[in-house]
């Protein structure tokens, strides 16, 4: 049975192109056959330098799967996902197509909203703990699709965590290609349809913390401010390993980022450790007994910051699906 509207297939695509990206690279397109959509990598917008083997590539296209199945199970729409595992079209990441109508839950209605709100926020948090009661949501959306959320704190895996984000950011600081890289996508200026935009970019800190600064992501011509000493720090888990558990460890991060900000959090990413060879088997060898580590995230609450912008809809789709 065919139940998607049209405008219902045009919201979920627009929310899944509202996924968070590394450099804001929106690395996917959508193929779309009446109410059927396939997700595609699209190799031509993957960082070769920071992320070779595509890995946060393919988080991202999770992230962008999970905002169209949640845009369309709230609109209410039943929607069948498939990951494909194809090595002949490695590319080809997941079918979707609307089996039929459901009732959406205000718990996914409200879920929903937060797409559209959810943003990464690299200034100074505020000096409030998370309480154990939102913790503790962060970790349930996390098992709900089915990973895993580690705080990283009471594991102890902290200290090295930042460590190797350090080693990451000196090693990335003394890379042409990688400085490169980097400089293509950030500092655009505001309204930039994909890369960085220098008003999403943090201070200069005053006084360095635990985790390093990316410079990057840093515009030196605003005032220095004090950031977190220790921010809260989170991983991303799931089992498994390859396209198709960085496909899912995408939706699992997708879970939790949109649960925290319902629940009114900021967040950012600490990708440093995944970018450089060493400290990417590193920081594997480090969550060997957890899992498969697929993104660190900086955890607490902040005042919003711009929305940077994303290619319209019809840019990221492609002919054959
Ligand atoms: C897998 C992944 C890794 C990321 N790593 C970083 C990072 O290390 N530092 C950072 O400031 N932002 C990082 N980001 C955030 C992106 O830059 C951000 O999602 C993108 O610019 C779009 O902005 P938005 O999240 O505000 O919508 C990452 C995002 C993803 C999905």
């Amino acid at each position: 049975m065919s139940g998607a509207l049209p405008t219902e297939l045009d919201q979920a695509l627009n929310a899944a192109t509202r996924a968070p990206s590394p450099h804001n690279t929106q690395p996917w397109s959508f193929g779309v056959d009446g109410d059927r959509v396939t997700l595609w990598l699209d190799r031509e917008r993957v960082l070769t330098v920071a992320d070779p083997e595509a890995r946060q590539a393919r988080l991202s296209c999770g992230a962008a799967l999970f905002n169209l199945r949640l845009s369309l199970r709230s609109n209410g729409c039943e929607p069948a996902v498939r990951l494909v595992p194809d090595p002949a079209r490695p590319d080809l990441l997941a079918e979707v197509h609307v089996e039929g109508q459901r009732r959406s839950t205000l718990d996914e209605r409200k879920l929903a909203q937060s797409i559209f709100h959810r943003h990464t926020n690299r200034r100074p948090f505020l000096d409030r703990a998370v309480p154990p009661g939102v913790r503790s949501a962060l970790n349930a959306a996390a098992l709900g699709e089915g990973g895993r959320l580690e705080h990283l704190e009471p594991s102890g895996r902290y200290d090295a965590v930042a460590a190797l984000a350090r080693r990451a950011e000196f090693l990335q600081a003394g890379d042409d290609s990688f400085r490169e890289e980097s400089a293509r996508w950030t500092g655009r200026p505001p309204g930039s349809v994909d890369g960085v935009p220098l008003t999403s970019a943090a201070p200069p800190a005053g006084q360095a913390g635990a985790l390093p600064q990316r410079a990057s992501h840093t515009n030196p011509a605003l005032p220095p401010r004090s950031f977190e000493q220790q921010p809260l720090l989170v991983a991303v888990l799931s089992g498994g390993q390859g396209a198709l558990a960085d496909l899912h460890g995408g939706m699992v991060m997708q879970a939790v980022l949109l649960t925290a900000t319902s629940l009114g959090l900021a967040t950012s990413f600490l990708s440093q450790p995944f970018e450089t060879p060493e400290t990417r088997s590193a920081i594997e060898q480090l969550f060997r007994d957890a899992g498969q580590v697929h993104t660190l995230l900086r955890v607490g609450y902040g005042y919003p910051t711009p929305l940077t912008a994303r290619r319209p809809v019809a840019s990221a789709s492609v002919g054959d699906s």
